[in-house]
């Protein structure tokens, strides 16, 4: 399992492009798959490059990637109220950061990990741990790739339609375009996959500082206008409309946990693996707080609630002939998430297949360019699925939704393995209110909108989720198999040019 997970830890060291910018690059396991010759240096053990400051840079790079583009005017939709939203935007920081600080202490516990795998595997065993790389394979990976590429095609064609709502239809297309192309740069090689990342992480730090020296100026000649109208009477919150309003926020901050499926490579994990906790998710609350107030700077909340993309409405109204910058700011930034999210979609596919949790195919490289090409492209039919029957919000809720489930599950297997392993040694403990505080909102998170406004949706959901165990059970614990399977792997082989790689990795 080891060599499996680690495949993941790499990718997901290259995941946000800024770990990978900020180490040589050299040896980076991920490279493994460039070819037979790449081995890296030790077999076993990872190198422990990422230090305090790349860290911090891959909690932030993960962090900041469509949401806040696209989630202020959701989140204003679903409260009515600028005052409510904000605090929900704040609320939001708070939770990744109290959920991140006991992510520290399961990740520095269990420091041979795949995260949320690794930790129910140690927690409840085999079954949920399998039910998590088979929904984060099929379900959670495929949802944030849709998401993104919904919202970099969202941007890509305001532009040329103005004030009016682009056609569903362009904007679907360009969705697909996009995941296609995306597809395309991830299949051709590992290295251009990582370079687009690197360079695409700038442009969304960019895009940040654009807005929050635009909205601080305007503050300056001082349109606080529409900041001094909190408006909590008008709210239209109810319980489950706060809890699909957290969706639309969290989803913003998704990533929190990014650092844990690193931690072998991480310097000094039970320091840093904290600390770059403490430093980089309020360093992003900041930013979404100073963006939010940009924003409102500009423009009411009406408007922003009527906005089909908020910064490019922003760009319209501020930078006058430098508008056109705006939207190519945010179109790089989500083209760059959405690789990184296919990098590691592609790897953590490869993965739970190399575990016998999926099918052998997808754990399959490409004969000459390494790249495992079987699972990027199921990942990518999966995103294409979604973009076409989806929205970019009823996405939104249907990944917080499943994603809160697993993250509530983690809480619960921290909690429960103060129990049974009571002397395991944590290097870092967090305080056991923590965990209990996360448990209780991801409950209700879950919960709070099923009740309030029931949708097949979140049926759909629960039921995929359970029906993973009608796969368990005769494919993996009972080694099954079906018998045309041989059949098609061949033939997909053939037709892909993929092979095995066990000879390459063991
Ligand atoms: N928070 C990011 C955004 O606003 C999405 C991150 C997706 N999650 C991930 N683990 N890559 O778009």
């Amino acid at each position: 399992g080891g060599l499996v997970w680690r495949g993941c830890s790499a990718s997901c060291d290259a995941e946000d492009g800024t770990a990978g910018a900020l180490t040589d690059g050299n040896a980076n396991p991920g490279d493994k798959l460039e070819g037979p010759g790449a081995a890296p240096d030790d077999p076993v053990h990872l190198k422990r490059r990422v230090g305090l400051f790349s860290g911090v840079a891959l909690i932030v790079g993960t962090m900041i990637g469509s949401g806040i583009f696209v989630s202020p005017s959701g989140l204003l939709e679903r409260t009515g109220s600028v005052g409510i939203s904000f605090i929900i935007w704040m609320a939001c920081g708070l939770l990744s950061l109290l959920g991140a600080l006991a992510y520290a202490e399961l990740g520095t516990m269990n420091t041979s990990s795949g995260a949320e795998y690794a930790y129910f595997m140690d927690a409840f065993g085999g079954p949920p741990a399998f039910l998590f790389s088979w929904v984060s394979t099929l379900v959670l990976k495929p949802s944030q790739m849709a998401i993104i590429c919904l919202s970099f095609a969202k941007y890509a064609v305001e532009p040329f339609v103005s004030e009016c709502e682009p056609p569903d239809a362009l904007v679907k297309l360009v969705s697909v375009i996009a995941i296609v192309m995306i597809l395309a740069v991830n299949c051709y090689s590992v290295n251009l996959a990582t370079n687009v990342q690197n360079i695409f992480t700038a442009a969304k730090l960019v895009a940040v500082a654009i807005i929050v020296c635009g909205g601080a100026y305007k503050l300056i000649l001082g349109n606080t206008r529409h900041l001094q109208e909190p408006n909590f009477a008008s709210s239209t919150a109810t319980l489950g409309n706060i809890a699909t309003a957290f969706y639309t926020g969290l989803w913003a901050y998704d990533g929190w946990n990014n650092l844990n499926y690193v931690t072998e490579e991480i310097k000094n994990p039970s320091k840093n693996l904290p600390l770059s906790i403490i430093i980089g998710i309020p360093l992003v609350t900041l930013c979404y707080a100073l963006v939010n107030v940009s924003y409102l700077a500009v423009m009411s909340m009406s408007e922003m609630v009527d906005s089909e993309a908020v910064a490019v409405t922003f760009g319209n109204r501020l930078l006058g002939p430098m508008a056109w910058l705006m939207p190519l700011a945010v179109t790089i930034s989500t083209f760059g998430s959405a690789n990184g999210t296919l990098f590691v979609a592609g790897r953590l596919c490869f993965a739970a297949s190399r575990e016998g949790h999926l099918l052998d195919i997808l754990s399959y490289v490409h004969v000459r360019r390494f790249t495992p090409a079987p699972g990027l492209i199921f990942h990518s039919l999966i995103a294409v699925a979604m973009v076409l029957y989806g929205t970019i919000d009823s996405l939104i809720d249907f990944f917080s939704f499943t994603a809160w489930i697993f993250y509530g599950g983690a809480m619960l297997a921290l909690i429960v393995m103060r129990y049974t392993k009571p002397h395991a040694p944590r290097p870092y403990k967090v305080p056991i209110i923590i965990p209990y505080i996360v448990l209780l909102v991801s409950t209700y998170l879950v919960i709070g909108p099923i009740l309030d406004k029931p949708q097949w949706e979140y049926l759909y959901a629960a039921a995929f989720i359970l029906g993973g165990l009608l796969v368990y059970l005769p494919f993996v614990k009972w080694g099954y198999s079906l018998p045309f399977m041989d059949k098609i792997t061949v033939f997909l082989q053939l037709v892909l040019e993929v092979v095995p790689t066990s000879t390459t990795f063991e």
